[in-house]
Formats: C-alpha cells, sequence, structure tokens
C-alpha cells in the first residue's frame, strides 16, 4: 500500500511532540483532582475514597500516543476495597430510602455535572486511551443519551414510592373472597459491579450506572488498569454531586492490578451482580469466579462483526459507513465491522473504494491533530497482537490489500484483507485491531452468507447495505446477533435502547426495555389478611 503508508508516516511526522504528563495534570487540576498533594502533583487524590489513602503499589498511567507517562498512582489493597464496600453500603441503605423521583433527580444532576466537564472529562480519555476528540466525547454522548431514557421513564424507578410496586388479583376465587391479593416489588440489589473495558471506560459505565442509581443502587467501578484516570475524573465529576447530597461513596472506582484481588472483589457476597464489557477471556474468567455464588451477570463481550453490501447496494453509502466501522476508534471498538461480504455486481467497484478510502481518507497519528481520523492502538500489547494477527491472517491465505504494517510506538497501518472466500479461518474470531476482511459472494448465494456470518458463535452487531426491505426483513430474523442495521453498518449504536449480543457476546442486553429490571430484584408477597382462614395454592387441601 505505496500511498496509505506514505500518508500515515505523514500525519505521523506533522504530529506535535506534546507534554502529555502537563496537559494530563492541567485536566486533573481543573477537575480538583489534584487539591491537597501539593507535594504529590502527579499523584491525583482518589476520588470518592479519598479518606481511605490507597497505598498499594504505585505505578504509572501512560499516553498511548507518545508512550510517555501521564501520571503515576497507588492502586487498591484489600482494605481499600473492603472500606469502599463498607461506606458504599451505608450509603446505599439511605439511598434506597429516597423516592424515585428524587433519585432520578439526582441522577439527573450527574448528569448535568458530566456535561460540564464534558471538555476536561473527553481530553483525558483522549490522553489516556488515545481517541480522537470526537470519540472522546461522543462516550459522554451515549451517557446523555441514556439520562434521556431514564427521565422519560422515571415512573419505573419508583415515582413517589422508593420502589415500584404492582398489586394482582389471586388467581383463587376462595382467596379473592376472603381479600386476598398478591404484591409484586422490585427493590434495588445492594451494590452493582461494573467491569469497564481499555477502549470504552465512559459510556458503559454510564450504561449501567445512571440505571442502578436510578432503581436504588450502589456502583462499585472496576475499570481497565490503563484506563483508571478516565475513570476516577468521571467517578470524581459523579461523586461531587453526591456529596452535595450527602451520598459521598454511593459510587466509587478501584483500581486494581492485583488477579487475585479482582476475583476475591468479584466474589465479595456484598456485591449483588456483575455487569462486564470486555474481551471473552475476561468473561470466563468472571464466570467462573462467581459460579460457587451464582452471583447475578450481565457480560458484553467480544464480536466479529459482519456487513453485507447486497447487489442492489449504494455502494457510495456502504463504502461510507464500511471505512468509519473498519478503520474508526483504530478498529478497537466492539461494533467494529470486521468482514464484509460483498456481491459480486457490486465487489470490484466495492473494493476499488474502499482501498481508495484507506488511502486518502484515513489520517493516522497523534489525536490531538485536527483532521487525524485514527489514533494509536492502545498499548504495546496490542501492537505485538496486530503484527501476529495479519501475520496469521497471511499465513492463512487471506490477500493484502492495504496496510499491514507497524508505523512505530503504537500505531499500525489500518489493514484491509481480501478472503479467498466462506468458510475463511481467518475471519472467524475477533482480532481487536484496525483490521477487516472483504467477501465476495455469488448470486444466490445469500444463505451461505447468514451461515459464514453465524458460525463464528459471536453475536453483537452487523448490517446490510440493499434497497430491499424484504431482503433485510428475512436477513433480520436469521443473523444471529443483538444489532443489525439497515443501510448503515455495524459500528456505533445509539445508547438507551437493547445494546449486547448472542453467544461468545455473552447474552447480555444493557439498557432498552429491562433497563431497570437488570439492577432489581422482584419479591413477591401473597397479602393474607390477618385471621383469614388457610387457602393454600391451587386448592391444595392436607387432611
Ligand atoms: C464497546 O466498544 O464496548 O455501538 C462499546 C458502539 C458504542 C458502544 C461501544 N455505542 O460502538
Amino acid at each position: 500500500m505505496a500511498g496509505g503508508r506514505g500518508h500515515a508516516a505523514d500525519a505521523l511526522a506533522r504530529s506535535p511532540q506534546r507534554e502529555s504528563n502537563a496537559l494530563a495534570s492541567k485536566t486533573l487540576r481543573d477537575l480538583g483532582m489534584l487539591e491537597g498533594r501539593p507535594e504529590q502533583p502527579q499523584e491525583p487524590v482518589w476520588p470518592s475514597v479519598s479518606v481511605f489513602a490507597a497505598h498499594g503499589p504505585r505505578r504509572d498511567v501512560f499516553d498511548p500516543t507518545t508512550s510517555t507517562s501521564l501520571a503515576s498512582i497507588r492502586s487498591a489493597q484489600w482494605a481499600h476495597i473492603d472500606a469502599s464496600l463498607t461506606r458504599m453500603q451505608e450509603a446505599q441503605r439511605r439511598w434506597a430510602k429516597l423516592t424515585g423521583d428524587e433519585r432520578v433527580a439526582i441522577v439527573m444532576e450527574i448528569t448535568e455535572n458530566i456535561r460540564h466537564n464534558t471538555e476536561s472529562l473527553a481530553n483525558l480519555l483522549t490522553l489516556e486511551i488515545g481517541k480522537v476528540p470526537s470519540e472522546s466525547v461522543g462516550e459522554l454522548v451515549e451517557i446523555f443519551e441514556v439520562a434521556q431514557s431514564i427521565e422519560a421513564r422515571a415512573a419505573e424507578c419508583g415515582g413517589d414510592q422508593t420502589h415500584v410496586t404492582r398489586q394482582y388479583n389471586s388467581k383463587d376465587s376462595t382467596r379473592r373472597e376472603l381479600g386476598w391479593y398478591g404484591e409484586e416489588r422490585s427493590l434495588p440489589l445492594g451494590i452493582v459491579g461494573k467491569v469497564t473495558a481499555f477502549n470504552f471506560p465512559y459510556a458503559p459505565f454510564g450504561w449501567g450506572a445512571l440505571p442502578a442509581l436510578a432503581t436504588g443502587n450502589g456502583v462499585v467501578w472496576k475499570p481497565h488498569p490503563d484506563a483508571v484516570l478516565s475513570a476516577m475524573a468521571m467517578t470524581r465529576v459523579v461523586d461531587t454531586v453526591l456529596e452535595k447530597r450527602g451520598f459521598s461513596g454511593l459510587v466509587c472506582c478501584i483500581d486494581i492490578v492485583d488477579k487475585n484481588l479482582v476475583e476475591r472483589m468479584w466474589t465479595d457476597p456484598r456485591v449483588g451482580m456483575w455487569e462486564a464489557t470486555g474481551g471473552e477471556k475476561m468473561g470466563v474468567a468472571l464466570l467462573q469466579a462467581v459460579a460457587p455464588s451464582m452471583t447475578r451477570t450481565l457480560l458484553e463481550l467480544g464480536g466479529n462483526n459482519a456487513v453485507v453490501v447486497h447487489s442492489d447496494a449504494d455502494v457510495t453509502q456502504a463504502v461510507e459507513s464500511c471505512l468509519f466501522g473498519t478503520t474508526g476508534t483504530a478498529g478497537q471498538r466492539c461494533t467494529s465491522t470486521r468482514v464484509v461480504y460483498c456481491h459480486e455486481a457490486v465487489y470490484d467497484d466495492f473494493e476499488r473504494r474502499m482501498v481508495e478510502g484507506y488511502n486518502t481518507r484515513v489520517r493516522i497519528g497523534d489525536p490531538l491533530t485536527p483532521g487525524v481520523n485514527v489514533g494509536p492502538v492502545f498499548h504495546a500489547g496490542r501492537v505485538a497482537a496486530f503484527e501476529a494477527g495479519v501475520a496469521r491472517c497471511l499465513r492463512q491465505g487471506s490477500e493484502l490489500l492495504c496496510g499491514g504494517s507497524v508505523l512505530g510506538g503504537n500505531f499500525v497501518e489500518p489493514t484491509l484483507l481480501r478472503a479467498p472466500g466462506f468458510n475463511h479461518i481467518a475471519t472467524e474470531s475477533e482480532l481487536f485491531s484496525p483490521v477487516a476482511h472483504l467477501v465476495r459472494y455469488k448470486e444466490g448465494e445469500i444463505d451461505r452468507v447468514v451461515a459464514d456470518i453465524n458460525r463464528t458463535g459471536y453475536g453483537l452487531s452487523g448490517g446490510i447495505f440493499t434497497a430491499d426491505a424484504a431482503l433485510f426483513d428475512d436477513i433480520v430474523t436469521r443473523v444471529r446477533v443483538g444489532i443489525l442495521n439497515l443501510n448503515y453498518g455495524s459500528s456505533g449504536a445509539e445508547a438507551g435502547e437493547n445494546f449486547g449480543g448472542e453467544g461468545r457476546t455473552g447474552g447480555g442486553r444493557q439498557m432498552g426495555p429491562a433497563m431497570f429490571a437488570s439492577y432489581t430484584r422482584f419479591v413477591n408477597s401473597m397479602r393474607a389478611p390477618a385471621g383469614s382462614p388457610v387457602v393454600h395454592a391451587q386448592g391444595v387441601t392436607q387432611s
């Protein structure tokens, strides 16, 4: 890819050598996170658990763009985790006694404070994980979107009562005559645990934390260890509002690097559920850890998202959408497009325009440089995974159309490959990098396309480009995914509606119709008047 590499190298050469540490310190200071520690200006105040100084091992948090240290922090030890959970439990007991309307009002205040701090929070995310600014802001917009859904559905959080209560008639006529009736309450779980991945720290936190709070829970957040500054900053912004309202510590983020401690927290009986976004490996480890206690889980894991470009597709629309899907967020979205199945009638045109797009529209470099649309991959481990992954695809028979190389530091070239056909081993599993395959299919082979997509066992997102609504209505019932768009690609769902997917994606759905039910437990009661004759269910008699 002669043109592409030159272009990327140019962009890198123009990147300013920025003072990452000074930029991060300024942002942390703007957020009030360096207050009271003049002697250690690089060490952020531990938000929401600042009363328990975190004295665990000190470590540096790096900027993936410059590979320099942003800040040095101390991670938690068990004493901090334990104290945070105890403090949270105390706050949560009082929080659950507020009415649903009161909690939703405070959740809206939290949202406003996040909005007010958009610039600082987004800057920090760009520094810490290398996202381009519009994508960093986009994560916060997802929080505003889910807040809109919560506000619109506030009645489901209890309204002027502490929780939702539903009454129903007894099914038994004798019981009914005697004044028996049924009642169902939706009570908070207590503490909801939240695990977030490196690529999306803010949005998934918000999707879980805001409805969990609205229904009366506290939230303990375990962010990815390499995206922890952003998580601490977000917690600080949330806690500022909670503190004003007398509930400091109801949300807390805990930086843990020791795997044994992570497991100990996952299995702590004070946490009623774990909602987790991340890789399959983490999902399996979490499920195994909580199996004995059967703690509730809600998982959104990987995907190997496919897009179909049919014979009647608008190729311009498909190229525009797929370019973002395959290269945006440096291919590090759970919804990123990994495979594009393209009908033979439009294949050559589509491939040519995709390659042209990679060569002329993709600008790799420092995400703070205007015009750059692909930042670094996250860290050295991801560079190695990219390199090994591309080499493996080529060994397995994929043909290189563009990209393929490491550019230095944490920068890699978005890579487009041509698959030899269906059942290609390289299109079977998720390579969480900017690497995508094109697969050509013939007229009459749409069923083979569906089978090829389903064979991977993942099921997050996808899209189909066609003018034929009936074709879409058929495919949408057969591709086993949680999101399938029409004339839009796989990457980038609006927040507030069901998000998640099938099979190896974890089976969970965040937000959507079950948004509040996910964080509550139903308690059913059959209420008999005191002194009423005893009538057993289903008319069963004992004598
Ligand atoms: C993730 O990458 O884990 O649909 C979340 C999207 C975003 C969320 C991505 N709304 O790509």
